[in-house]
């Protein structure tokens, strides 16, 4: 468990939240993630690439009879709602991850009963780094142990994902709650988005040590840019008469790149060459290519920027300074994008001095203080008690 999580104090902060509760209190551990290669590929039936973070949403529960209660330490804030019954609540979008899983599990036909949630945890929220595929798989788990029921991660990840599509609203892919729920310690998780086939990659001991580089730039334009980008890659793929982008060749669409016109086929070339490039990541990180793969992420990095068009002035400066630093093998950014985090993979030896070095550089060329921390490819979601 990650420092300050252990569960005497989850134990401690549930008792003092919900007195009046009767126990026994069990908790739920789900990770945030970081896509090491893959990005905006899980929509397009390609490869994506994430760890599970050694950083977590923690779900402490218990049993009560009538309605669900939480409590979310990270807004200070509290809600109640029928679980037979879960109703979208606008002035509040985060209780709408929770009601969201609890309302998913019920067209799955899983009763939810009544329950006390305290959620916390130390992911940086609106950073990209999937705090909401967190909420719901730990919410997920919580539901499902308070009911009973056993459910194979893979479909609470689906689970998840039509929580967040249908009830939430928001039109993310399969990648978050596959990586939250089924990455394992040590290890990225390919997953192949079209026939959801995993395979764990190890991350050998020459791996270098990744980085979060949180540029504190709000992604304000994310949701609308992040819509749009689909609608375009669907459109290619209606061009070509096929399902998704998976399908579809290089030669196809340099042949067709009048029809398409400029901005589809810059977006079809993103997602093509990216999937291409996850596809070589896995035979360099077989053979310990660690330089080569930190070329790749500059090459994704440079493709979500120029093709894609889903960077920002600030993730560009951070990876920037990023790459003139002492040990750094590359950086891109990660996540929908517009603002967000960038990541970068260190060479161990280097670890120290490039946090050191990085923030202040940073923060003078933008004004804006980062949040920079390593992480570790830590084991996916489950219960810890
Ligand atoms: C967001 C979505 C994911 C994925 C990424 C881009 O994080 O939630 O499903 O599409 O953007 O790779």
């Amino acid at each position: 468990m990650s420092q300050g999580y252990d569960l005497t104090s989850l134990n401690a902060a549930f008792a003092a939240r919900f007195p009046d509760s009767a126990g026994p209190v069990r908790v739920a551990r789900a990770p945030g993630r970081l896509n090491l290669l893959g990005e905006h590929t899980d929509y397009n039936g390609g490869f994506v690439l994430p760890i599970a973070l050694n950083r977590a949403c923690y779900a402490a529960f218990a049993a009560r009879e009538g309605s669900v209660r939480v409590w979310a330490e990270a807004y200070g804030e509290s809600d109640e709602f029928n679980p037979a019954d879960p109703e979208r609540d606008d002035t509040r979008l985060w209780a709408n991850y929770v009601r969201g899983v609890a309302w998913a599990l019920g067209e799955a036909g899983v009763a939810v009963p009544g329950g006390d949630l305290l959620l916390t945890g130390d992911i940086p929220l609106s950073a990209g780094v999937s705090s909401s595929a967190a909420v719901e798989t730990a919410c997920g788990l919580a539901f499902l142990a308070l009911a009973g029921v056993e459910m194979p991660g893979r479909d609470l990840a689906l689970l998840c994902q039509k929580a967040e599509n249908q009830f939430v609203g928001v039109n993310c892919g399969i990648m978050d709650q596959f990586a939250v729920g089924l990455c394992t310690e040590g290890h990225a998780l390919l997953l192949d988005c079209r026939s959801l086939e995993t395979r764990n990659v190890p991350l050998a001991a020459g791996a270098p040590v990744f980085f979060v580089l949180d540029t504190a730039k709000p992604r304000e334009l994310a949701e609308s840019g992040y819509n749009e980008r689909r609608a375009q890659c669907e459109s290619a793929a209606r061009h070509f008469g096929v399902p998704t982008l998976r399908e579809v060749t290089r030669e196809q669409i340099e042949r067709d790149k009048e029809l398409l016109g400029d901005v589809v086929y810059r977006r079809c070339r993103h997602v093509l060459t990216e999937n291409e490039r996850v596809l070589q990541a896995l035979d360099v990180m077989g053979a310990g290519d660690w330089a080569a793969f930190g070329r790749l992420l500059d090459g994704s990095h440079f493709s979500l920027k120029d093709d894609y068009e889903v960077s920002c002035e600030e993730l560009d400066i951070i990876c920037a300074l990023a790459r003139e630093q002492e040990g750094c093998l590359g950086a891109r950014m990660v996540g929908a994008g517009f603002g967000g985090c960038a990541m970068a993979a260190v060479e161990r030896a280097a670890v120290d001095e490039f946090a050191a070095t990085l923030a202040p550089r940073y923060h003078a060329a933008t004004g804006r203080e980062p949040r920079i921390f390593a992480v570790e490819a830590a084991a996916g979601a489950g219960l810890c008690r």
